[in-house]
């Protein structure tokens, strides 16, 4: 009896652990890896915030700058282009990121 409790108790916690994991979606996980040394979310860093591009941006846009940064830049007027183009990332990954993006814009 004590034991199938227990069992019950770490299925229970297995489960918990599970949907913590799912609650974080794929555009954060991506974010964090591979954007937040240089954006983050509201503040300005060495980029711009993610509030300031998704209120200035669409989410073509912003595949664009991922893909090619150094051509994208200078359509959005930057002089020089300092970010890095995400090669490795695929475009389900990239749309993740903008929907991630998105939701940081004010009075959607
Ligand atoms: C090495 C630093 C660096 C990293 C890493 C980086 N960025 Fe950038 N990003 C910049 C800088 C600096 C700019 C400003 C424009 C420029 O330098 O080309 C910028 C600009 C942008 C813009 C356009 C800004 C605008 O004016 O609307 C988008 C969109 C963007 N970054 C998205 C991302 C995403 C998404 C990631 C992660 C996959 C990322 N960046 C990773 C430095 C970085």
């Amino acid at each position: 009896m004590k034991k199938s409790i227990a069992n019950i108790s770490s299925a229970v916690l297995l489960l918990m652990a599970m949907g913590a994991g799912a609650a974080e979606s794929e555009g954060e996980r991506l974010f964090k890896t591979y954007c937040w040394g240089c954006h983050h979310q509201t503040a300005t860093a060495f980029g711009p915030s993610f509030r300031t591009i998704a209120n200035h941006r669409d989410k073509a846009t912003m595949m664009a700058m991922m893909t090619d940064p150094e051509a994208t830049s200078k359509v959005l007027g930057y002089r020089r282009n300092s970010m890095p183009a995400f090669n490795d990332l695929n475009a389900s990954q990239k749309e993740a990121l903008a929907d991630y993006i998105m939701q940081f814009k004010d009075n959607k």
